[in-house]
């Protein structure tokens, strides 16, 4: 962190003495104040439900540029990567600093590669489970259990138990899932086929049955390992937050990222994508693109408790880069199966239109988020709603180990211990049950 010459004065209007807070500067966007000392200073902390305007690390991983609407992974623009590299090499760049070189590249695939099997007891655990149980129920469930399979790699403050810890993570978590949805539909795990790359794999795993080979299609590869680069990391949001927090109490890898799948499946995060199919598949019944306007009159509602999926975010208050992308990819995809005319994509591009030049969007800055596409792609490859939470899951553990590690690695790293503001009855005492009213 570089200091800035400039220094921040806060001062109270009770006559207590100001204090000069130091400022520091990142490489690209808003300057911080350090606010480490102040309790110490002035015994009083600070206040920010919801983190609105605090930064709780500092992290050379991802940045957001949310008026611009710009995503760099390391540096390195969304729409490059999204182009040019693919899913592992973007694993790659967020875990290890840099882009692979060829022999990098095919080492790091390699390894992957080899990892993807789990061991068999897993497939007993998950048994246990309820054939309709949620996938992501059934997943927060199976990546916490890791820890009770994968003894050697559970020392969080141990190098090499981080080092396979992560690639054992990005190799299961599309046999996990995989088996997730086989399990909720009654079919046989299929087992991961060393020949196909990462994607084609999974898909193969999805959809092939041990009666029917699956025949990858490149361009539903191509789309999916382009859900995956969108979604790899995103700095500092909920899950992200979640796994720090948790991985900083010193527990093992795999719990930190249990609780990062536990968070990700709310409704305002990466459930959003599995709520907005839903929304509208909802719109498409109460009559499509005519009831348009009735659903957005909803919205507005304050009363209605409605919101437009797919649509705001905390950071992005302009068009999500990732959204962009997305909706080239649906095109990609809906031309590849004729399905160019589907109508909850004509419904989807009429909401867009709609909203973004509607008054009550445009003066909150709510753009279409990444969600807003992504379901439409992966509904038309053929992956249920209800899996589309897991496979946002999947594509974000590597962010999650990235900034995990990144975490662990920080000589300021302590664990994360927020403090309130107390409102509730100051000290009083207990009555004897009779007298209580
Ligand atoms: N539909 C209607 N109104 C909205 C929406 C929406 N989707 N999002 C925000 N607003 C309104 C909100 O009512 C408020 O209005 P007012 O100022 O009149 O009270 C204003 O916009 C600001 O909303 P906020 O709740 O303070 O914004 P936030 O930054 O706390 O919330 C959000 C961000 C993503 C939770 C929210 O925009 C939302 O609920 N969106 C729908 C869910 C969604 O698509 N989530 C996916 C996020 S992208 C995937 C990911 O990265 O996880």
């Amino acid at each position: 962190m570089t200091p800035s010459d400039v220094k921040a004065t806060l001062s109270f209007s009770d006559g207590s003495p100001s204090i000069e807070l130091p400022i520091y500067k990142g490489t690209i966007g808003p300057d911080v104040i350090d606010i480490r000392k102040l309790y110490a200073q002035t015994g009083k902390f600070t206040y920010d439900p919801g983190f609105l305007s605090t930064a709780s690390c500092n992290s050379s991983i991802t940045y957001i540029d949310g008026d611009k609407g710009e995503l760099l992974y390391r540096g390195y623009p969304i729409e490059q990567l999204a182009e040019h590299c693919d899913f592992l090499e973007t694993c790659y760049l967020l875990l290890y600093g840099e882009l692979p070189n060829a022999a990098q590249k095919k080492e790091f695939d390699a390894r992957v590669t080899h990892h993807t099997m789990v061991n068999e007891q897993m497939q007993f655990f998950l048994r246990g489970f309820r054939r309709d149980a949620h996938p992501m129920a059934v997943l927060t469930g199976l990546v916490g259990g890791m820890s009770a399979f994968y003894h050697d790699s559970t020392d969080i403050n141990n190098p090499q138990h981080r080092e396979i810890s992560a690639i054992r993570l990005i190799a299961k978590m599309p046999t996990l899932v995989a088996m997730a949805y086989k399990y909720s539909v009654g079919q046989p795990y299929i087992y991961p086929k060393n020949s196909l790359s990462y994607t084609a794999n999974f898909l193969r795993m999805m959809f092939a049955t041990p009666c029917e080979e699956y025949e990858p299609n490149d361009v539903l590869v191509r789309a999916l390992d382009r859900i995956f680069i969108l979604h790899a990391d995103h700095e500092q949001n909920a899950s992200t937050s979640t796994v720090r927090l948790c991985g900083s109490s010193g527990t093992n890898p795999f719990a930190a990222i249990a609780a990062g799948v536990a968070c990700l499946w709310g409704p305002a995060h990466g459930g959003a994508n599995e709520a907005c199919l839903n929304m509208l598949e909802e719109i498409q019944r109460m009559g499509g693109v005519a009831k348009i306007g009735e659903f957005i009159a909803k919205v507005k509602d304050k009363n209605s408790g409605v919101r437009l999926m797919g649509f705001g975010h905390r950071v992005y208050k302009n068009y999500d880069p990732r959204a962009k992308l997305m909706r080239e990819t649906c095109h990609e995809v809906l031309g590849e199966l004729g399905l160019g005319n589907d109508p909850l994509f004509k419904l989807a591009m009429e909401l867009e239109k709609i909203a973004l030049e509607d008054e009550y969007f445009v003066a909150r800055k709510l753009y279409p988020n990444v969600d807003f596409y992504s379901g439409i792609v992966q509904r038309a490859i053929g992956i249920p709603v209800s899996l589309f939470t897991a496979i946002f899951a999947l594509a974000r553990t590597v962010g999650w180990i990235a900034q995990l590690n990144e975490m662990i690695g920080d000589p300021e790293y302590k664990i994360g211990r927020p403090r309130q503001l107390f409102v509730g009855s100051p000290k009083r005492d207990v009555k004897p049950l009779a007298q209580r009213g």
